[in-house]
């Protein structure tokens, strides 16, 4: 009996996390200049979708930094073309760009980043792009985003 219980709460505690863990996703990217995911959903039951960037290679942001930034997919290379001229010191970022609808900080080999979005913000109509816009990286480190 108190076996059972334990096994049922147990079982109940996995169904959980597993719930909790829909609203967030991690994404690696590495020395190769690629991202592990070309494709990423949010389920439209959450509120906020939270991503994670790890960047499991060794070399340093200013050579093969990494971010990942959230846009119309028809936008996607704007932001990118505008950002190689914010430099550096604003990730590759055009400042206040409302086109951008999430951005990670650019980290480097070992660095770890998240950020945190509104779903409300996005519709399951339109087609997202997520990319890493460190110059030239958008060619190969792109992915489609969806809702629902
Ligand atoms: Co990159």
């Amino acid at each position: 009996m108190y076996k059972q219980l334990m096994t049922t709460l147990f079982l109940l505690s996995g169904i959980n996390s597993a719930m909790a863990n829909e609203c967030e996703s991690t994404i690696d990217s590495t020395d190769r200049m690629l991202f592990d995911k070309r494709a990423m959903s949010i389920p439209s039951s959450c509120k906020t979708f939270t991503v994670t960037l790890t960047h499991s290679g060794k070399m340093g942001k200013d050579i093969m930094g990494h971010n990942w930034v959230l846009s119309e997919k028809n936008q996607a290379q704007a932001v990118a073309t505008d950002g190689m001229t914010a430099g550096l010191d604003n990730d590759y970022l055009k400042p206040d760009d409302n086109r951008i609808l999430a951005a990670t900080k650019l980290i480097g080999g070992g660095m770890k980043t998240s950020v945190t979005l509104e779903v409300a913000k996005l519709s399951s109509d339109k087609e997202y792009t997520f990319f890493c816009s460190f110059p030239g990286h958008i060619s190969m480190m792109k992915g489609t985003l969806s809702v629902g």
